[in-house]
C-alpha cells in the first residue's frame, strides 16, 4: 500500500483520506486492497517450487471481503473459532484449505468443522483430541489432525501475545505430544496429518521460530520412524509489522528460514496474520477538543479504546499522522492523543508532538490488524465502518454499526410489580 502525502493530503493507494471520512464519517478504519493482496502474495511466492500452503489468521482482521479477496488468491484460512469458520464458508471459500486453532473448542464448533470438511483441526490437548475422535465417530468422519507443541522457546515479544513459553496455556510438550500421536494412530476415527507450532505473534526477529520449527521437524522424523508418517509441518505465524521503529525480517528471508529446517517431502503450512494486513490499514479520527491541564496536553478525538484497544491493552505504540500536512512553522503541541470512554486508560497515543485543532482528522497508522477485530461497544458506542480501497477507489465493505443495533437483541422486560401502573 502506499501512504504520502500528495499536495499536503495524506493519501491511501491514490484516495484522499480526508474525502473518505467526509464520505463515510468518523471514527473510520480504511485498508488497502492491493497492500494486503501484495503481502499474501510475497508469502506464496517466496515458498517457490515447495508444496505449501498459506493460511491466513482470520482473527487478525475478519472482515468478509478481505477474506474473500484473499481466498481468491487461493489462500487457505486459520481459523479459531466457529464463527471465524463461518465467515469463511460465507464468501464461498474451501473449508478444506482451512486450519482450525484454539485450545477451547466446543463440541459443538468441532461436530461443525468435521461436517463442513474442515482441512486440519490442531489439536492441544489429550481432553480435546479425545472430544474430537468421538465428533468423527459419531458424524462418520475421519478427522484430520495435527498437534500443536509447545516448544518451551521465548518468542521474546509482549508477554500477552506470547504463545510457546511451558507457563502458557497453548499447545502440548513434546512428550506429551509423542503419546498423544500414538494413541491417534490408534484410533481410526483420527488421522495424524501434521504438527503445528506458533509461538507468538509481533516477533521480530527469526531465531525463535527457526528454533521451534526446528524441534518440531524433528518430532515428526522420530515419528515417521514410528510408523506414523506426517505430512505436513505448520509452522504458525506470528511475523511482526513496523509500528515505530522495528526492523522485523522481510516475509521472504523468513519463508526461506524456515524452508531450511524442513525437508522437502513436507508440505509446508504457516498461519499468518498481521503480517497481511497490519500496515494496510488506517483508523481515521477527528479532533473534538484540546484540553491542556497543568500536567498535560489532551487530543480529544473521536476514536478510542472500544474502537482500537491495543495501546491500552498492550500499551501498544501506532504512529498518528495528521491527514493534512500542516503548514510550515506551525504550532505544535506535546499531547496525549485520548478518546471519550470514560477510562484513565482510554488513549491512542501518549507523548507525541501534533499539530492539531478541534476538526482536525488524524490517521491512527499500522491499524489493520487486531483492531477492527478487537473493537467493542463499550460505553455504548457502535463500532465504525470499514472502507477498502480498490483499484476503482474507496468502496464501503462494513457500514457503522447503529445505536438500535447495540438494542437489538436485549430483551427488556421488567417484572409484574415493577411494570408501570
Ligand atoms: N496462528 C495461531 C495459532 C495464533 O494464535 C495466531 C495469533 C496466529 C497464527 C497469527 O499470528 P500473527 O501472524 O497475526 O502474529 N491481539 C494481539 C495479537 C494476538 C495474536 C493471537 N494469535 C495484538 O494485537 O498484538
Amino acid at each position: 500500500m502506499h501512504c504520502d502525502y500528495v499536495d499536503g493530503q495524506l493519501t491511501l493507494d491514490g484516495s484522499a483520506l480526508a474525502a473518505i471520512a467526509e464520505r463515510y464519517g468518523t471514527p473510520c478504519y480504511v485498508y488497502s486492497r492491493a497492500g494486503i493482496e501484495a503481502r499474501f502474495r510475497a508469502y506464496d511466492e517466496a515458498f517457490g517450487a515447495r508444496a505449501h500452503r498459506v493460511c491466513y489468521a482470520v482473527k487478525a482482521n475478519d472482515n468478509l471481503s478481505i477474506i474473500r479477496a484473499l481466498g481468491r488468491l487461493g489462500a487457505g484460512f486459520d481459523i479459531v473459532s466457529g464463527g471465524e469458520l463461518e465467515r469463511v464458508l460465507a464468501t464461498g471459500a474451501p473449508a478444506g484449505n482451512v486450519v482450525f486453532s484454539g485450545v477451547g473448542k466446543t463440541a459443538a464448533e468441532i461436530q461443525r468443522a468435521l461436517a463442513a470438511g474442515v482441512g486440519c483441526l490442531n489439536v492441544e490437548s489429550a481432553a480435546e483430541l479425545a472430544r474430537i475422535a468421538a465428533a468423527a465417530a459419531a458424524t462418520g468422519r475421519t478427522a484430520a489432525i495435527a498437534i500443536r507443541v509447545n516448544p518451551d522457546i521465548d518468542a521474546g515479544t509482549h508477554p500477552y501475545i506470547s504463545t510457546g513459553l511451558k507457563e502458557n496455556k497453548f499447545g502440548v510438550p513434546l512428550d506429551e505430544a509423542r503419546a498423544l500421536y500414538r494413541s491417534a494412530r490408534d484410533n481410526p476415527w483420527i488421522e495424524p496429518r501434521g504438527v503445528a507450532c506458533h509461538i507468538g505473534s509481533q516477533l521480530t526477529t527469526i531465531a525463535p521460530v527457526v528454533a521451534a520449527v526446528r524441534e518440531v521437524v524433528a518430532l515428526a522424523g522420530e515419528l515417521a520412524a514410528e510408523d506414523i508418517p506426517l505430512a505436513h509441518i505448520d509452522v504458525g505465524g506470528g511475523l511482526g509489522i513496523r509500528y515505530e521503529d522495528e526492523q522485523p525480517p522481510a516475509i521472504r528471508a523468513l519463508v526461506e528460514a524456515l524452508l531450511r529446517e524442513v525437508p522437502a517431502h513436507y508440505e509446508v503450512v504457516m498461519e499468518p496474520g498481521r503480517s497481511i494486513v497490519g500496515e494496510c490499514g488506517v483508523l481515521l479520527t477527528r479532533v473534538e477538543y484540546v484540553k491542556s491541564t497543568a500536567a498535560r496536553n489532551f487530543v480529544i478525538v473521536d476514536a478510542a479504546m472500544n474502537d482500537l484497544l491495543r495501546p491500552a491493552l498492550y500499551d501498544a505504540w501506532h504512529e498518528v499522522l495528521p491527514c493534512t500536512a500542516p503548514a510550515p512553522g506551525a504550532h505544535t503541541l506535546e499531547c496525549d492523543v485520548v478518546g471519550p470512554v470514560c477510562e484513565s486508560g482510554d488513549w491512542l497515543a501518549r507523548g507525541r508532538t501534533l499539530v492539531a485543532a478541534p476538526g482536525d482528522l488524524l490517521a491512527v497508522m499500522s491499524a489493520g490488524a487486531y483492531a477492527f477485530a478487537m473493537a467493542s461497544n463499550y460505553n455504548a458506542r457502535p463500532r465504525p465502518p470499514e472502507v477498502l480501497v480498490e483499484a476503482g477507489g474507496p468502496r464501503l465493505v462494513r457500514a457503522r454499526e447503529r445505536v438500535a443495533d447495540l438494542m437489538r437483541d436485549e430483551l427488556e422486560r421488567l417484572s409484574e410489580e415493577e411494570a408501570p401502573k
